[in-house]
Order: structure tokens, then C-alpha cells, then sequence
């Protein structure tokens, strides 16, 4: 990793441990060279592109001819060039267009944080930050870009600050946090564009298309990251693979809305970008102010999507995941929602409190339908008091009965809504977000607060913590339901700052509550994952995947999902059959099989699962225990796809020093007189030998001997193959033929000696 300047060629050259970013300049313009394998001396100037001929006039010069063609590191639009812009400016006399020119920069140890912002972070050790001054001298405002990179880690961070030294107020209308450019082909073969698309209980599933020439723009306006398309692009050539090939990701540090372009210009050039999304957008910036847009994170990759992931992965686990329990075994707990939905009690909560802790399991989660009158979704949100009828003896009562069944308590909220029918909104109506004059769309019979103001932050901090400060509560499901509509604010006078402001609300609440409670385990959730993101991230280590938890469906999810994030950071559940969103039964072992991938817990009425399923829990528990390290530290690989098959999804988790693998493989569709099938494994040390241990094939492991067992004896005890590593990537090894649809194995190999 390192960053330097060649001021005689007046190239910039970022080096993380195997890429390089390249920049340079001409007449003081920032231009973009290269993104892509290392380098380790800057390649010429002849890539900045600035002498080409883009318009019809002959005049290589003239100012158009070269504003249309140059590699702009950050394209700004109306003067010259036409294509897709990163900034829109708007002075107080209604001018639009600028132009940046480089005014100088600084290379130092370490990064800043990014105010109310999330954000990754580093020491002066392992990190090492680039911030590039940029000036308009026309409307007197100063651009900084900033690029961090961090030891061993192949993503580069990127920022941007404006700020406004002029006399005048200017609007910023656009501000992508992150740009480059590159060629469209690959030798003529047009680059392939991946993103994630969805809708509820069907998040983040891939898509690729060749990106043929003109925009395309994946983009949320729902004023969350969203289940519909996700902050996450990456071009691809297009032989790349899970194994080969370029892949150059983008992924947005942020939860509101965003939106990512890539543009394919009239010389094959792609201009790639990541920000806020500029049509919900509108900021003005007073003299002497400045606004800091938020982080992109930009991986390169010269070893397919696989080599990708697994560098969010290390990013996310070592410079943006805070809490304590990042590096924890989580509490496997039991939630109560497709349990009982609204119709619980104190008794029915014990008695699935006692029903859990025989069978090993850790905290109860109560769900939503604990507060003010609310036994529907149709009341009570924002009235953060316990429901007494429900609960008599409140919350005190009911946690310290669970505490002394030997379980830890958690709760949920969903702190951002309204519900019409609540003492809050009866107080307080103006607090929801509206167009005054227009009656406000209601969305699961609520409303969103008006997070943009104080006392409505306040208000909902204060009730929270009240609650949390009232018992022995260890873990919060942050909730979110509805999407932001008939954007409003009574107290804002531009209202184009409602959606960006909203989110930065969301953000200091949550830093309060971890700020104050920092032993809280804080589980984000958003109607499932539609704000499972890389900012939610910042504040809580684990997110709820997807309110679809059938063991089939979520393998595609949970695949799309660790195309960014880490396993430790997936909430996964075993839930009751036949499935509540789906109707499909799974078996019980596969339904573990696939939860274990995840943070792990149940989410069904344990006192009323047959006798048989309930048996088992104790052995999947003992199962966590003892792969769950593996699962949150490892390294993750994805190694077959139904989605390409059509028949199983196989991955794997290899320890980083190689010493075990634990391989999960799940066959959707039984058929006949199918092949055998062999996996390769990947990340091995090829030159060691591997022991097969058997003994959670079937994904139970006995609970009397899992837990404290020694990984080698255990596995040498059941030792039956053993297989060298180079075989197993090589050659692979053949599964077991499973009898059946949604059946599933655990193959765990730990390395001899
Ligand atoms: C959302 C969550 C669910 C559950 C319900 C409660 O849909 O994703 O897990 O908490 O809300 O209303």
C-alpha cells in the first residue's frame, strides 16, 4: 500500500497491496489513467487522453474538442463536456456549469472521519489518505477528493467535501461521491454491467447485462437503500467468473437514496459513478459551508467476483463494523414474530423462554406488538410504552422472569414511524412527514417521522432509551417499514434537503443509543433487507437478510448478498414449515444448514414444533458453537449457483490460515439418475493434507461432545478420507447423493498435523 505524486509528470499513483489508481493532470484539469492491476511505476502520460479529437472541428486545442474527450477524474458539466456529469451547481443567479482545477493536495497517515456520516476508518498505521483540492474560480468554490487506502486490503475509499468560500449562496443539485473512467471494451468486447435488484422478501438478486452505448442508472428513491436495487454496481469484463476475470465494484456507504451510473460515450469510453440520488436532491450551501457527501468504496479485481467479496468482506470487518460483538459469537436467539405475530402475552413468552433454554438457546426476542394498544399493524407506533394488559408487571416483570430462565432479553422497535391512531400523532401531527395541503400516503397504516428535526430526534431517542434504561434489555431489532413519500417538512425551506437530512437523523440516533448503551447488540431491519448496507453497518454488526426465511429462497438471497457483506453480518433464522411467506416445507437440517451461513437463531413457537425438530435443536446448537468462529472470521467462497445450475448451491468458508473449511451444499431439486457431482474447493494450502470429518454431514453435531471437542482428534477420531489440498481445488471431491429437494450436507476438512 502507498500513495505518491511524481511532480515532474504530475501523475497521482494509489497503491493498494495488488491495484493501482492513476491520475494525472493536464493544463491543471484532474484526469483519471488507470484503475486495475498494480503497476508499480506510473505508465505514461499518453493514457490522460488529452490531445484527441472528439468534435468536428479539427482543432485538437480547442477548449470543446477537449472538455468532450479528456478522462475527467470528476466530469462536470456545461462547458464542453457531454456526458454524464458529477456536479451540478446552480449560483444565486440561476447560472449553471464549472469547472475544477487542481490547486493542490495532501498525502498523510491515517484517515478523517466524515462527520454524521458512517465511514470507514483507519490508524496512522495501516492507513494512508490522498485529499486533492480542486477550485471554480468563477462561483469561489473548493472541491476536495479523497481516496484512503488500508494494508492488505484491495478497496480504496473515496469522498468528497464541498465548500463555499464565496459571497453567495450556490445549490448543489448533484454530487456523486465517486467517479472514474475507463474503456467500454476489452478489445473490442463490450464490458458487462452487475447489479442487485428485488422487492420484498426477494432482496438482492444478481443481474448482468453487456452495457451497450448511452446511460443506464440503478437508483433508489424510496428515501432507503431499498429492496428494489441496491447501492452496489460492478462492471465486469466479460469472461469474469467467480475465479477470472475484471471486476471493478462499486458500493455506497450510505442508506438513503443513491444512485449509480455508468455511461458508454461516442469513443467507448465508460464513465462509472456512485452518490446520493440527484433527482430527490438539493442542497444549498451558504457562505462559509460545507457538505460532505458520502464514502464509496471502490474494489478492483484481476481474480473474479469471489476475490472481490472477500475484499468487502475484510474491509468491512476490519475498518467499518464497530461493535464489540463484531469479533463475537452472537447469542443464538429465539424470535417471537412467526411465532405469535401480535398475539402474545408475559405467560406465552416464558413458556417459549423456558421451551428454548432446554434446548440450548440463548436470548428471547420480543417483536413488534409490545407497546402502547397496538395488536395489529394498524396503531401505536411512536408510543414506546409497554402494553401492561400484555405484559402485566411491564418490562422489569418480563425480563427479569427471562433473565432468570437463564436467557438474555431483546426487544424491537421501530423508532421512525407514526402511527395515525397514537397519542404521539394525536400531540404532535406536524411531526410526520407531508406536503402540507395534500393528504400524506399512508403505508402499513403509518407514517414517517420528520427526522430532520431536533426535538422529533429527541423525542425518539429519549423514549427508546427510557425503555432500554428500564430493564436488562442486551439487544435491539432497529426496525424501518415504509418508504419516504410526499416529502415535506414544516420546518425546512428547502425541501430538497429533507431526504439527505432524514438520513443523517437516522445516523445520530443510532450513535446515541450505541454511544449510551455500548454493550447493546443493535440488529437493523428494514421490512428485512431493504437497508442492509454498508452505512446500517457502521452502527449495528448484523442486519435482518429478508422477512423471506425459507431455507430454498434464501439461498439466492444470502448468495447476492455476500456479494459485499460478510457472513457475520447476514441475519439468518430457522423458521417453522411449511414456510409462513412461501408455503414450502424444508427439512429441519438444511434449514440450519443455511441459517448457520448467517448470524443464526429460530424464528418459530418452539412450543409447538413436533417433538422430533425440537430434538434437534440442541444439536444444531451445539453445531454453532462449533463452527460459528469459522463462519464469522473465514474466508467465504461462493462455489456453485443454482442460479446458474439449476439443480444445488455449494459454499465454502476457509479459515485464514487455511487450517479448516467448512463446505455447505444444498440441492434444491432432487432428480433422476442424476451424475455425481464434484466440488473444487478454493484457498486451500495445496501441499497439506485435509481430514474429512463427517460428523456434521448430516448438520447436526451431538451437543454433548461438539462444543469442547478438539478439532483434530474429533476429526481423526471419524477420520474415513483424507484428501490433499491441491486435490481438493483441483480435482474436488464428489458429495453425497441426496434423495430429495432442499436437502443438504456440511462437509468440514481440517488440515492434518
Ligand atoms: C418487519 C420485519 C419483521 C418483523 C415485522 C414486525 O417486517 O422485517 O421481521 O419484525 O416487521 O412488524
Amino acid at each position: 500500500m502507498g500513495i505518491s505524486y511524481d511532480s515532474e509528470r504530475q501523475i497521482f499513483l494509489i497503491n493498494t497491496e495488488h491495484t493501482s489508481y492513476i491520475m494525472g493532470l493536464s493544463n491543471d484539469y484532474l484526469g483519471h489513467i488507470y484503475y486495475g492491476k498494480r503497476v508499480n511505476v506510473p505508465c505514461g502520460r499518453s493514457m490522460l487522453r488529452d490531445s484527441e479529437m472528439a468534435y468536428f472541428s479539427g482543432n485538437i486545442g480547442e477548449k470543446c474538442t477537449f472538455a468532450d474527450s479528456y478522462p475527467f477524474e470528476y466530469g462536470t458539466g456545461g462547458t464542453g463536456d457531454f456526458r454524464e456529469s458529477c456536479i451540478e451547481l446552480t449560483n444565486v443567479d440561476g447560472y449553471t456549469g464549472c469547472e475544477f482545477k487542481y490547486v493542490s493536495h495532501r498525502i498523510y497517515k491515517g484517515k478523517d472521519a466524515l462527520a454524521g456520516l458512517p465511514h470507514t476508518f483507519g490508524s496512522e498505521d495501516d492507513t494512508e489518505t490522498l485529499e486533492i483540492r480542486l477550485h471554480d474560480e468563477v462561483l469561489g468554490v473548493k472541491l476536495y477528493l479523497s481516496y484512503s487506502v488500508f494494508a492488505g486490503i484491495d478497496a480504496i475509499c473515496r469522498s468528497i467535501r464541498i465548500v463555499n468560500d464565496s459571497e453567495a449562496a450556490v445549490e448543489i443539485r448533484k454530487l456523486m461521491s465517486a467517479s472514474f473512467e475507463m474503456d467500454a471494451a476489452d478489445c473490442g468486447r463490450p464490458m458487462e454491467l452487475i447489479s442487485l435488484h428485488g422487492s420484498w422478501a426477494r432482496e438482492r438478486s444478481l443481474d448482468r447485462r453487456p452495457m451497450g452505448h448511452g446511460g443506464i442508472v440503478i437508483n433508489s428513491n424510496r428515501g432507503i437503500s431499498s429492496h428494489q436495487d441496491h447501492p452496489f454496481i460492478a462492471v465486469v469484463s466479460p469472461d469474469a467468473t467467480e475465479t477470472a476475470g475484471d471486476v471493478w465494484a462499486m458500493n455506497f456507504v450510505y442508506s438513503g437514496n443513491f444512485e449509480a451510473v455508468t455511461d458508454r460515450t461516442q469513443h467507448d469510453r465508460l464513465r462509472v459513478m456512485m452518490g446520493i440520488n440527484h433527482d430527490t436532491f438539493d442542497w444549498t450551501l451558504r457562505p462559509g459551508e460545507e457538505f460532505t457527501a458520502p464514502e464509496v468504496v471502490t474494489v478492483y479485481s484481476a481474480e473474479g467476483l469471489g476475490a472481490m467479496s472477500r475484499t468487502f468482506h475484510d474491509l468491512y470487518r476490519g475498518h467499518l463494523i464497530r461493535s464489540k460483538y463484531l469479533h463475537m459469537k452472537r447469542p443464538i436467539l429465539i424470535n417471537n414474530w412467526e411465532a405469535t405475530y401480535f398475539n402474545f402475552d408475559t405467560e406465552k413468552l416464558l413458556s417459549i423462554a423456558r421451551a428454548a433454554k432446554e434446548s440450548g438457546i440463548e436470548m428471547l426476542v420480543m417483536d413488534d406488538g409490545w407497546f402502547g394498544h397496538r395488536s395489529s399493524d394498524n396503531s401505536s407506533l411512536g408510543d414506546w410504552q409497554v402494553n401492561t394488559e400484555k405484559l402485566p408487571g411491564g418490562l422489569e416483570y418480563l425480563v427479569s422472569e427471562v433473565n432468570k430462565i437463564g436467557l438474555k432479553f431483546g426487544i424491537w422497535f421501530e423508532p421512525e414511524m407514526v402511527s395515525p391512531d397514537s397519542e404521539l400523532y394525536r400531540a404532535h401531527s406536524d411531526w410526520a412527514i407531508a406536503i402540507p395541503g395534500r393528504e400524506a400516503s399512508q403505508c402499513r397504516t403509518q407514517f414517517v417521522l420528520d427526522l430532520t428535526r431536533e426535538e422529533v430526534r429527541d423525542y425518539v431517542y429519549e423514549s427508546i432509551a427510557a425503555v432500554l434504561r428500564s430493564a436488562n434489555i442486551e439487544y435491539v431489532k432497529w426496525d424501518m417499514n415504509r418508504p419516504l413519500t410526499d416529502i415535506g417538512s414544516t420546518k425546512l425551506k428547502n425541501q430538497g434537503e429533507l431526504l439527505h437530512r432524514y438520513m443523517l437523523g437516522v445516523y445520530e440516533i443510532q450513535e446515541r443509543m450505541i454511544t449510551e448503551f455500548p454493550n447493546l447488540l443493535l440488529e437493523n431491519c428494514s421490512s428485512g433487507g431493504a437497508r442492509l448496507d454498508p452505512g446500517m453497518l457502521y452502527y449495528s454488526p448484523q442486519i435482518w437478510c429478508s422477512d423471506d426465511t425459507d431455507a430454498m429462497e434464501r439461498l439466492s438471497i444470502q448468495e447476492g448478498t455476500t456479494l459485499m457483506y460478510p457472513l457475520s453480518a447476514m441475519g439468518a433464522h430457522v423458521s417453522d414449515c411449511p414456510n409462513h411467506i412461501v408455503g414450502r416445507t424444508t427439512d429441519f437440517a438444511t434449514r440450519g444448514i443455511v441459517a448457520l451461513s448467517g448470524t443464526f437463531g429460530y424464528e418459530l413457537d418452539i412450543t409447538k414444533i413436533s417433538e422430533a425438530d425440537r430434538g434437534l435443536i440442541p444439536k444444531q446448537v451445539a453445531l454453532y458453537h462449533r463452527v460459528n468462529d469459522l463462519v464469522r472470521e473465514g474466508d467465504y467462497y461462493r462455489l456453485a449457483s443454482g442460479r446458474d445450475n439449476g439443480e444445488f448451491y455449494c459454499w465454502s468458508v476457509v479459515a485464514k490460515d487455511k487450517s479448516e473449511v467448512l463446505v455447505s451444499y444444498v440441492q434444491q431439486r432432487g432428480g433422476a439418475n442424476l451424475r455425481t457431482r464434484a466440488v473444487k474447493l478454493q484457498g486451500l494450502d495445496t501441499e497439506a493434507e485435509y481430514i474429512l470429518d463427517r460428523s456434521m454431514c448430516d448438520g447436526f453435531i451431538d451437543e454433548k461432545t461438539g462444543d469442547a471437542a478438539d478439532k483434530n482428534s474429533a476429526a481423526e477420531e471419524s477420520a474415513t478420507e483424507i484428501y490433499r489440498g491441491d486435490e481438493l481445488m483441483y480435482v474436488g471431491f464428489i458429495t453425497d447423493k441426496l434423495w430429495g429437494d432442499g436437502k443438504g450436507r456440511l462437509y468440514h476438512f481440517v488440515r492434518k498435523g
